[in-house]
């Protein structure tokens, strides 16, 4: 197995493989859709990894570095092949995902995980990210997002003051927010 940026060449094992999720069936993902928007994020310089075996893709992470949010890089997308699960494919991209986004100077990764995930929410918890909110029916209506944070470097142990600040991490939505606003309007 080998994880390679993604190219034009992959796209459509890419989009085979998220419409085989679903997960993201309930999304309204289509092969059409699916093939518009990988071919929309490599035209905006998104950053897709996929897992290969072969030409056989079984995984990708999927990539959007900002500047909002403190300097945030939004994990779009984690996906394994059903029948690839629990080898730690998952784990491999997700270390290959942050690797990625300390070099661009981004400060954190956030990443949305339907409410009803209890597999990711565990896998995200045990790779160190925090869940610091539920967005409801955010993206899809009756779909409801936990909004996962894992802070980097220097700018984890100011978010861990932050919240030893605020008194404990049941603020730390409300913090997050206040803290970010007064940094842009400075
Ligand atoms: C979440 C997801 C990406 C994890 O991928 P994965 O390849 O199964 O992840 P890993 O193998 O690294 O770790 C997952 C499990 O394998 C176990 N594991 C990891 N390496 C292992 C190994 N070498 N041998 C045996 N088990 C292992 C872990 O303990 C973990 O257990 P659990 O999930 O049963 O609690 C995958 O389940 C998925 O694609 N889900 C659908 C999409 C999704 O929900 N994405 C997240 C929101 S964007």
């Amino acid at each position: 197995m080998r994880i390679v940026v993604a190219r034009r060449t992959h796209v459509a094992a890419l989009a085979a493989l998220m419409v085989a999720s679903p997960l993201l069936r309930r999304y309204g993902v289509t092969p059409r859709r699916a093939r518009a928007s990988l071919n929309e994020a490599l035209r905006s310089r998104d950053t897709i990894v996929a897992a290969l075996d072969g030409a056989d893709v079984q995984g990708l992470a999927w990539l959007i570095v900002t500047r909002a949010l403190d300097r945030s890089a939004y994990l779009r997308l984690l996906l394994v092949a059903d029948g690839e699960r629990s080898r730690g494919l998952g784990a491999s991209l997700l270390a290959d995902a942050e690797r990625r986004v300390r070099l661009t100077g981004s400060r954190h990764i956030v990443a949305l995980v339907t409410t009803t995930n209890r597999r990711a929410r565990s896998f995200y918890s045990r790779h160190g990210y925090r869940r610091v909110g539920v967005l409801r029916s955010f993206a899809r209506p009756a779909i409801d997002e936990a909004l996962y944070v894992k802070s980097l470097g220097a700018s984890a142990e100011r978010s861990k003051a932050r919240i030893r600040e605020a008194g404990g991490a049941r603020s730390l939505s409300r913090l997050d927010v206040r803290s970010t606003s007064r940094a842009r309007t400075r």
